[in-house]
């Protein structure tokens, strides 16, 4: 069985891979160093302990598996409290749905309730209204002589948070903020944050606290028909400390707030880039427009707004060959992983043809994204009116991107009248 112990030579290379990774140039095409990632095997050692999986099927393994746990906070605990995973940001993600193992998991995502059918289908009709009216925007200032017009800016960014912000009944007024807060606190749940990195998140968190303990306290002398207000109720028939059950309304709201947005603005700006970077794919979706939540699957397995999720083994054991010990740390790949050869054939290419698009955009298992067919609502939607009712566009130059890891994030998306 193989150990956890590597050549120096190796753990050099992958050091070096990750820098490049981190930078804006390694994130405008991380593929390349996927790659030479993936050649090392499905599985293999990461340089500050644990191990990196580049395999689909290892990932997709592991996702359905009670073997791998959240690293949550009895795990964090035990890292010692001078680590980043006990900073200020780290221990209030450490409350939240997705850092929680069964069985509190089961029951906080029970309270959390889910998009039903019906909620989409009432959900859409305000989708459409903000895309039309966001598109609109693109298409005057370009009318009106402008050049160029940044798409990410004018769409991408504020779709997702009108979105939501009516959904949870926030005041408008407050969107701009609250978008900016969670680009801040993100790298708390980054690969490898810095310490700086980490002060940014820890006082975004701070502020996202005060903002929404001060929003729970309001609805509940106010409460109507919106999810925050059904939350507080249904904590309150479970709990009966006030003071608790606020608190666990606030872990849910804050959560859904952080997941939904940077997110889908980036889902939203991948697939417009996707459209835009090959004409003939914008051709393809004006005739066929059947093939819209094809194209968007595609993109999601093409490139996720998520490169990397990560799990800690429950017990010592073993994966493809390669000893485990209880608490370490697996990084799934799951940018890489998609563009694994065995699990899907020509990876490279993007095909919204492929008879079936299978990813982990969304994660897998009992943590799958909750917010799945909002987001899918939310970018098929905007496919459709883009090549549906505007002239077609063009790609300006190439977007660049925010030096990170896992949650990728174009700067800036160009485009002019093609
Ligand atoms: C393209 C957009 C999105 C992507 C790529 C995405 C991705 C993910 C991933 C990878 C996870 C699982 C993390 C893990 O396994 O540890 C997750 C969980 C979650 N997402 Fe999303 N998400 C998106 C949009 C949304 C939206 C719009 C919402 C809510 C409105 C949302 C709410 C959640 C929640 C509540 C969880 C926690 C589920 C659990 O732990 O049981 N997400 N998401």
């Amino acid at each position: 069985m193989g150990s956890l112990t590597t050549p120096s030579s190796d753990r050099r290379a992958t050091v070096s891979l990750f820098s490049r990774l981190r930078t804006a140039q390694g994130q405008a095409d991380p593929f390349p160093l996927y790659t030479e990632l993936r050649s090392r095997g499905g599985v293999s050692p990461a340089p500050w302990g644990g191990l990196l999986v580049t395999s689909f099927d290892t990932c997709d393994r592991i996702l359905r598996s009670g073997d791998w746990l959240e690293p949550d906070k009895s795990w964090r605990d035990r890292q010692g409290h001078s680590t980043r995973w006990n900073a200020p940001s780290a221990r209030e993600i450490s409350n939240t749905m997705p850092a929680l193992n069964p069985p509190e998991h089961t029951s906080v995502r029970r309270a959390a309730g889910g998009f039903d059918r019906t909620t989409i289908q009432r959900m859409g009709e305000t989708v459409r209204e903000l895309t039309d009216g966001l598109l609109d925007t693109v298409a005057d200032r370009l009318r009106d002589g402008e050049d160029e017009a940044d798409f990410a800016a004018l769409v991408s960014e504020e779709l997702p948070v009108a979105t939501i912000g009516a959904w949870l009944s926030l005041p408008s007024a407050d969107w701009p903020q609250l978008r900016e807060l969670t680009h801040e606190q993100v790298y708390t749940q980054e690969l490898l944050p810095s310490s700086s990195q980490l002060a940014r998140s820890d006082v975004a968190m701070a502020e996202l606290r005060s903002y929404f303990m001060d929003l729970i306290r309001d609805r509940r002398s106010h409460l109507g028909d919106d999810p925050v207000s059904r939350w507080i109720q249904t904590w309150d028939a479970r709990e009966p400390d006030r003071d608790k059950a606020d608190e666990a309304v606030y872990f849910l709201v804050l959560f859904v707030l952080l997941a939904a947005l940077e997110t889908t603005s980036t889902l939203l700006s991948t697939t417009a880039l996707m459209l835009l970077e090959e004409p003939t794919r914008w051709d393809l979706l004006h005739t066929r427009p059947d093939l819209i939540p094809a194209f968007v699957e595609e993109t999601l397995r093409y490139d996720p707004p998520i490169h990397v999720i990560s799990r800690v083994a429950a017990r010592d054991g073993s994966l493809n060959g390669m000893e485990v010990r209880a608490d370490d740390m697996v990084h799934l790949m799951v940018g890489a992983a998609h563009r694994d050869p065995v699990a899907h054939s020509d990876p490279e290419q993007f095909d919204p043809h492929r008879p079936t698009s299978h990813h982990l955009a969304f994660s897998g298992g009992i943590h799958y994204c909750l917010g799945a067919p909002l987001a899918r609502l939310e970018a098929q939607t905007l496919l459709r009116q883009l090549v549906g009712r505007l002239p077609r566009l063009a790609l300006t130059r190439r977007p660049p991107r925010a030096p990170r890891v896992a949650f990728r994030r174009l700067l800036r998306l160009d485009v002019a009248l093609a």
